[in-house]
């Protein structure tokens, strides 16, 4: 019913994708494939939400309707199956600044934050940022598969206040199980760490896997938990700055809440709200569908990679619409890994060493493009790193 081939210009409307890419790559004729947005039209339903409210011509203070966290509710229990109650969700202008106001609501300078590298890299600004300390449980990379040492962790654990966890994780596409999930909730539990699960990619599943909210595994977790979610990566609405947390503890809601009224930043955005409420109520087609095109480029992708361009190895994805490729067999240092990419293949990713400790040798490309792109870059790739 979608179109998802559509190619959108994008040129001009002060997107960071394309029109940052003179800034950010120092040349303005890359394919982008980095920042984590998609080149595909936000849904009809959407832009039709927020055109009938943009139609009234006064756009002063708003407050969020109690459909908002309705549309919230029935989204969560209806695609994941986790009962929530409306009470539990706060507003967050995005998910960067609910891990930052985390920081500061349940964290004082010194304490220990626990992340996962290679990482989403907000996760570590959010501790530096804050002259808290980083203590890193570094993911195992063996056989082409991310896992977790829950020694380490286990270890790491009893020296952090927090712990920040991206589930589904960005850069490396798992989507952690039930088991793993409560390994670290419990060892979380036993060690008084809150667990702050980012879970905006949660939507983004790929056929096959499941996505478990940590917060769902059992009371004691859901007491130690504050996950935080969007519509902004499942719909393309990271422009509208609105996401939301859920906190079933009232006492770690009433800090938060303190927080985000302290800094001001709760009343949120007018057209969010319209949108959010749009994507939840209506979006459940339109992102079958778009799981199954982003399948497609990810099966487009490995398949070309193994077959046309032995030295590279591309991760499984289990979800997201990022891909995780690992160039070390070229025997190219990051910075020639780089160098290539942009003079000779044209191509703009996202260098693997921005997401820390074992982000070297690999590269992050952003597969919520039409397809013809995903083909353009296939060429490119192989023009340079093919056998
Ligand atoms: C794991 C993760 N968290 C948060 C964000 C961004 O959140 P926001 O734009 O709401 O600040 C991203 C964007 O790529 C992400 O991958």
């Amino acid at each position: 019913m979608y179109n998802f081939d559509k190619i959108v210009d994008r040129l001009n409307t002060d997107n960071v994708k394309y029109d940052l890419r003179e800034a950010y790559f120092g040349k303005s004729d890359v394919l982008p494939m980095w920042v984590a947005d998609m080149d595909f039209e936000t849904p009809d339903f959407i832009q039709e939400a927020i055109r009938k409210r943009a139609w009234h011509p006064i756009y002063g203070y708003s407050f969020r309707p109690e459909a908002y966290s309705m549309s919230i509710v029935k989204w969560v229990e209806r695609r994941h199956h986790w009962k929530l109650e409306k009470d539990w969700i706060l507003f967050s202008p995005g998910i960067v600044p609910a891990l930052n106001m985390a920081t500061l609501t349940y964290t004082k300078p010194g304490d220990g934050i626990l992340v996962q590298p290679p990482v989403y890299f907000p996760f570590f600004s959010a501790v530096n940022n804050h002259n808290r300390k980083l203590i890193e449980n570094q993911l195992v990379y063996q056989d082409g598969k991310y896992n977790i040492d829950f020694n380490d962790f286990e270890k790491k654990a009893k020296d952090a206040k927090l712990f920040f966890l991206s589930n589904p994780h960005n850069p490396v596409g798992r989507l952690w199980t039930k088991d793993e999930l409560q390994k670290m909730g419990k060892i979380c539990v036993e060690n008084d760490v809150i667990i702050i699960a980012d879970e905006i990619h949660c939507d983004l599943v790929l056929p096959g896997y499941k996505y478990i909210p940590m917060a769902s595994l059992s009371k004691e977790i859901s007491a130690k938990t504050v996950t935080c979610i969007a519509p902004s990566k499942t719909f393309n609405l990271a422009g509208m700055a609105t996401s939301s947390l859920v906190i079933e503890d009232e006492g770690l809601r009433k800090q938060f809440a303190q927080t985000i009224d302290h800094v001001h930043v709760g009343s949120g955005n007018l057209f969010g709200n319209v949108a959010s409420i749009a994507a939840y109520t209506h979006g459940d087609q339109w992102l079958d569908e778009l799981l199954n095109y982003i399948d497609n480029n990810f099966k487009l992708l490995g398949n070309f990679i193994e077959r046309e361009i032995p030295d590279l190895q591309l991760i499984k994805a289990e979800a997201t619409y990022l891909a995780w490729i690992d160039f070390s067999k070229t025997g190219l240092t990051d910075e020639e890994i780089k160098q290539k990419l942009l003079n000779e293949a044209q191509l703009g990713l996202s260098p693997g060493p921005v997401f820390g400790s074992g982000g070297e040798g690999f590269q992050r490309m952003n597969l919520a493009t039409p397809k013809v792109n995903v083909l353009s870059a296939l060429d490119r790739l192989k023009s340079v790193f093919g056998a």
